[in-house]
């Protein structure tokens, strides 16, 4: 079950904003555990480093590679460079997501702009140069990751991150059927509130740094009366990139402890 020996994993974003495991970290240690080899990138170079020497300590095999995924050529560069260290790309995560805080009146232009390249584009860039490749070799996995934010108003004022990971969902949804009868699919994991080493710069953003009161606030707003963890992100991914989930593609697996589901 879910096991990943023989193949080779790309995720984009693969460092956590601080010590800790954020989705990216999570996701790609956990798929070196179930044996695939994983070519890891994160704009900050450090980061993705700290995921490579977690994933080494384990015994298992990965690279990385410094990229800013909004980038064109760097995210081609990188694709060129796993394929020449490990020869194929089985599994894509587009993980790369940031918020940043404003309605549509008071974000600038410059700040919807920036939200768009790295919570969307990023991800198109990604598919753009890893499905001719996964086209070749007759198949591949992608998971791309979104947000509740993108389903529901989930309390902050996000509007561009909110707009951009809605657009990254239906991006999944058409892109799947396009490539389906390649034997490709491809699929969203939608995180609700987590807790990750991101919740600092959150509370700086959203809650004037007052961190222990967003953590609850945010534990509050969860059926479950907890947020999650990268872990239950990664497991998610995990299930989308294996062989158990052959036959889903287009679609997308919300781990968000009942949160969308109180907000219908
Ligand atoms: N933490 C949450 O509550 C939550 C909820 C829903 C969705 N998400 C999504 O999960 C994903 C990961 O979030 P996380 O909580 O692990 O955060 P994180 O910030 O710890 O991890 C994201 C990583 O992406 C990297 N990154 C940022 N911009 C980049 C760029 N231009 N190019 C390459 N790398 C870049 C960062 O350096 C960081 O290492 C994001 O897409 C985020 O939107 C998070």
């Amino acid at each position: 079950m879910l096991d990943l020996n023989g193949k080779v994993a790309l995720v984009m974003g693969c460092g956590a904003v601080a010590d800790g495991w954020g989705n990216g970290r999570a996701t790609a240690v956990l798929l070196a555990r179930r044996g695939a080899k994983v070519f890891g990138t994160d704009v900050v170079a450090a980061s993705a480093e700290e995921t490579r020497r977690l994933i080494t300590q384990e015994g298992g095999e990965s690279q990385v590679m410094q990229c800013d995924a909004t980038q064109s050529i760097q995210v081609e560069q990188v694709v060129d460079a796993c394929l020449q260290r490990f020869g194929c790309i089985d599994i894509l995560v587009n993980n790369v997501g940031v918020s940043q805080p404003g309605g549509p009146v008071d974000m600038d232009e410059a700040v919807w702009d920036a939200q768009m390249q790295v919570n969307l584009k990023s991800a198109f860039l990604g598919c753009k140069y890893v499905i001719p490749h996964m086209r070749t070799q007759g198949g591949g996995a992608i998971v791309n990751v979104a947000s509740v934010a993108g389903l529901r108003y989930i309390g902050k004022p996000q509007v561009a991150y909110a707009a951009a990971k809605a657009g990254l969902l239906h991006f999944t949804h058409t892109s799947a059927v396009i490539h389906a009868p390649e034997g490709i699919r491809m699929n969203c994991v939608v995180p609700g509130l987590m807790h990750t080493p991101l919740i600092e710069g959150l509370a700086a953003k959203y809650a004037k740094g007052d961190t222990q009161g967003f953590i609850e606030h945010r534990n509050n707003q969860v059926p479950m009366k907890h947020m999650g963890t990268g872990w239950d992100t990664a497991n998610a991914v995990l299930f989308l990139v294996s062989d158990e989930s052959r036959y889903v593609t287009g679609t997308e697996i919300v781990v968000d402890g009942g949160l969308v589901a109180a907000t219908r």
